[in-house]
């Protein structure tokens, strides 16, 4: 078994980011000294299909790290590399574009939203998923964890498998399945999906300096509710005991009886997930700062992983040139 999980550097992570996908990349690293079982990495190539400036793609790329490592990405329970340490795979996408029908490409949600939106359709967003597929099929990954607004991608990851074997007669690549996280949809403070496009986000680690009153009130005091009064019976499916769920599962379910039968007010609840956010993150942005501080720890477990990727994509590469007849010089490649 081989987990695999790409991560776009998109800026500031928020809970949704937590609790949605970073969470499930934590929990599926593989034990101790078994960092072959569990491949993340930053998908740098995927948001060259966005951002186009060098400094900020920089930015972002380091700061994901930095996220990953605080958030309990083990180097010793996974391999944490950046997508572009493994150009094998630009070379794979490539060979499996050759066998994907356009049609399956013009299908894509992702694509046909953002041209929707208005995005400028470059050859890279019509390709990305051939990209993703490459990633996902060069290091015979089999477990694929991600949010829903992925499936697909994943799925079209299975067909390009499974053309690219057809079209040589061979059983080179190995069909990826896709895994949710329990945690399919997290509300943000307006009560619709948590997304940065929304504008309803909590960030993941408070901003430096910030004291718990700062918190409570940036973050929490303005999660919309309704006009129940304090007496009133709550819904224990309401935003609020959502978060309180996610943020602090044994306190929520100690408090969900007292909530539904009323008598508390929407300000305690908030007070209570302040604390619980406060508990659980607070020290996090402390510790993120020392580990941004040590640059050369970063990008040592980044070089690390990427000889670890490497390698596997290498060997598979070489198959997959082999069954398709493409003849490079021996000794090239390196
Ligand atoms: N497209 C994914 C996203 O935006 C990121 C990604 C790139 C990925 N390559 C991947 C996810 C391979 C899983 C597997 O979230």
């Amino acid at each position: 078994m081989r987990v695999l999980s790409g991560v776009q550097p998109s800026g500031t992570l928020h809970l949704g980011n937590y609790f949605g996908a970073i969470q499930q990349h934590v929990e599926l690293q593989g034990p101790p000294g078994k960092a072959e079982q569990a491949f993340y990495f930053i998908a740098n190539y995927h948001t060259l299909t966005t951002v186009h400036d060098a400094a900020r793609m920089r930015a972002l790329t380091r700061d994901v790290a930095i996220d990953y490592l605080t958030l309990g990405l083990d180097p010793e329970r996974a391999t944490f590399f950046r997508q572009s340490d493994v150009p094998e795979v630009c070379e794979l996408t490539w060979l499996l574009a050759c066998c994907v029908g356009k049609g399956l490409l013009e299908r894509a949600h992702s694509y046909k939203d953002k041209v929707q939106r208005g995005l400028e359709a470059s050859m890279g967003l019509f390709n990305y998923p051939v990209l993703m597929a490459a990633d996902i099929l060069i290091y015979r990954s089999t477990v694929v964890p991600v949010g829903k607004d992925q499936q697909q991608h994943v799925e079209m990851a299975q067909d390009m498998a499974a053309s690219f074997n057809a079209a040589f007669g061979k059983q080179v690549l190995v069909r990826p399945e896709w895994r949710f996280s329990k945690a399919a949809a997290v509300p943000g403070t307006d009560g619709t999906k948590m997304s940065k496009s929304y504008g309803n986000t909590i960030p993941i680690f408070p901003a430096p300096g910030m004291t718990e009153k700062q918190v409570f009130k940036s973050y929490f005091a303005g999660i919309k509710t309704d006009s129940k009064g304090v007496e009133e019976p709550k819904d224990p499916g309401d935003t609020l005991m959502l978060l309180y769920r996610l943020l602090d599962p044994e306190k929520a379910a100690e408090f969900e009886p007292v909530y539904v039968k009323g008598g508390v007010g929407y300000g305690e609840i908030k007070k209570r997930l302040a604390d619980a956010y406060i508990a659980r993150f607070m020290p996090l942005a402390e510790k993120r700062q020392t580990i941004a501080a040590n640059e050369s720890y970063v990008e040592g477990v980044l070089e690390d992983g990427a000889k670890r990727a490497r390698a596997v994509a290498k060997e598979v590469m070489a198959e997959v040139r082999d069954a398709a007849g493409i003849a490079i010089a021996r000794n090239t490649h390196a």
